[in-house]
């Protein structure tokens, strides 16, 4: 009878490791649909988009819809055509938007702390889009087109 005592136990050992494997798997399933629900808070979709939304929240309330500028009491600058910032370098407008302004004393909010890198660098291009074509000319012709368009 000492054989059937040793079969228990053997047994047991082989229907273990099956519960764990589906044990495991839950917890993977779990963990995977918690994981993919926490680490994708921001839908960033195509820069295009996400330039022309960033734009509309971030930047709008101070230079207006259009980047016409003048709108209230801080006298943001025109950013479009009627403005001279394609005079500025990309450089001079990303550290605008992430420290605020382009002046000492600037009353510009400095938004590096609420943008993610996508999303300032897709402000900074849609505010070349405000740009007259002989602007963004004159703009990339004075060298400031830096960083590099990002590929698409
Ligand atoms: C709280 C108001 C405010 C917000 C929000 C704001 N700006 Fe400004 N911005 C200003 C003011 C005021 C100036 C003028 C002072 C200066 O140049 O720093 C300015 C200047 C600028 C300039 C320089 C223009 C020039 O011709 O010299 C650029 C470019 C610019 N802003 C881009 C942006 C962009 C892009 C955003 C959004 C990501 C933004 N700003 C958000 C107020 C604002």
């Amino acid at each position: 009878m000492g054989g059937s005592d040793g079969r228990r136990p053997t047994a047991n050992r082989l229907r273990r490791p099956q519960w764990l494997v589906v044990l495991l798997a839950g917890c993977l399933l779990l963990l995977a649909g918690c994981g993919g629900g926490g680490t994708e808070p921001v839908d960033l979709g195509d820069p295009a988009t996400l330039g022309m939304r960033t734009f509309a929240q971030w930047c709008a309330p101070c230079h207006g819809v259009e980047g016409e500028g003048n709108i209230n009491a801080l006298e943001a600058p025109a950013l479009n055509a009627a403005g001279d910032s394609h005079l500025l370098t990309d450089a001079e407008i990303l550290d605008g938007i992430v420290k605020g302004g382009t002046q000492e004393g600037s009353n510009m909010q400095p938004l590096g702390e609420f943008l993610l890198p996508e999303q300032q660098m897709a402000a900074l291009y849609f505010v070349h889009t405000l740009w007259s074509d002989e602007q963004r000319a004159t703009h990339e012709a004075a060298g400031g087109h830096t960083p590099a368009t990002p590929a698409p």
